[in-house]
């Protein structure tokens, strides 16, 4: 009998917690308050059918006089936007949510956003308390202080209704390739990001040195991979900001591709008029090979382990530090 008690309350809790919104799976956009907030530039926007309307979204939650994690999580969203440039507004928007609507006026905002040089397609969004307090119930940010906010992200997609989770403070290059993820047309670059078994870790070391290889040969004269412009674009995130195939027709036959009026072709042209891309006659293997290497570039530059260990000091030293205790519900500064 007590048997029996416990295991219906194990269910009823299991039942709970599939339910919990505070659990994204299937989100469908009948689940979402269709809030009306404010965006930087002081529009006046309504959740689902202007901010989130059918696309990607990646969804944080701030507050200007943040005293730590904030401003780390927007300079490292503004890198993913960066890589994401192509798709912004019109498939992806990213949406930052204030904590602290009552003091975060549009104005304010839209300082902030600049200080960060955020791009197309990312609001930040202010609004009634009230409103913005269920709005941040529904999408699971339900700290008591704003000192515990969530550090994770919340990212989704309201055409298809997938909604989950990554975090801002690890791999960038992984975070980001979660949010393209979301896409069901996307193809990730065809490098194992995780490998399992020994032989593919070998074929995939052994695949990695001959993009080295012929990375250094023939690109690194006029790419770096992580230090910047050089006479070319830096190749860190090329792998994720462009399509596969497209990378792969681009490398081969750049010339082609700028003659058949590619619009990325063109708009690459013009940021670099004084050279242009040469064609090296490469064949799809060796530029297979080269995308693998470029690809596991990225993925290792953006371990960044030494900022994942602030990040976490941060939040320990925001939790004991009392200064931080301010109470969300009812904050009037
Ligand atoms: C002589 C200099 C030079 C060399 C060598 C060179 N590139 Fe480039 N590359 C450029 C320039 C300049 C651009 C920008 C487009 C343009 O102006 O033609 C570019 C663009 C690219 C892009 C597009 C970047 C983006 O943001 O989408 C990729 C990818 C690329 N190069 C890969 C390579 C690879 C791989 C090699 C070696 C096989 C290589 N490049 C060798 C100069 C070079």
């Amino acid at each position: 009998m007590t048997m029996h008690r416990f295991w219906l309350g194990v269910v009823a809790l299991a039942t709970t917690l599939a339910a919990s919104p505070a659990m994204p799976g299937r989100w469908d956009l009948d689940y979402f308050p269709n809030t009306r907030l404010l965006d930087q530039q002081g529009r006046e926007l309504r959740f689902v059918d202007d901010v989130l309307d059918g696309r990607i979204a990646v969804v944080n939650f701030f507050y200007l006089d943040c005293p730590d994690i904030c401003g780390l999580a927007t300079a490292r969203l503004a890198k993913v936007h960066e890589w994401l440039e192509d798709r912004m507004e019109d498939e992806i928007v990213f949406i930052s949510i204030s904590l602290t609507p009552e003091r975060d006026a549009p104005e304010e905002l839209a300082a902030y956003a600049e200080a960060f040089g955020a791009g197309e397609g990312w609001y930040f969004l202010t609004g009634a308390p009230d409103d913005v307090a269920l709005l941040r119930y529904k999408l699971g940010e339900r700290s008591k202080r704003l000192s515990d906010h969530r550090s994770d992200i919340l990212i989704g997609n309201a055409g298809t209704g997938e909604w989950r989770r990554t975090s801002l403070m690890g791999n960038l290059a992984a975070a980001t390739a979660d949010i393209l993820a979301l896409d069901p047309d996307w193809a990730p670059p065809r490098a194992p990001a995780r490998v399992i078994d020994g032989r593919t870790l070998q074929s995939f070391a052994a695949q990695n040195r001959v993009g080295e290889g012929l990375f250094n040969k023939a690109c690194a004269a006029c790419h770096s991979i992580g230090a910047g412009v050089r006479v070319g674009p830096d190749l860190e995130g090329v792998t994720l900001r462009r399509d596969r195939d497209w990378l792969m027709r681009y490398i081969r036959s750049p010339d082609r591709m700028l003659a058949q009026g590619d619009p990325i072709a063109v708009k690459l042209d013009q940021a670099f008029p004084a050279v242009r891309m040469p064609r090296f006659g490469l064949s799809e293997n060796d530029v297979a090979d080269l995308i693998v290497y470029l690809h596991s570039e990225t993925l290792r530059l953006e371990a960044l382990p030494d900022e994942t260990e602030a990040a976490g000091d941060m939040d320990r030293g925001a939790s004991t530090d009392h200064d931080h205790d301010h109470e969300l519900a009812g904050h009037v500064h």
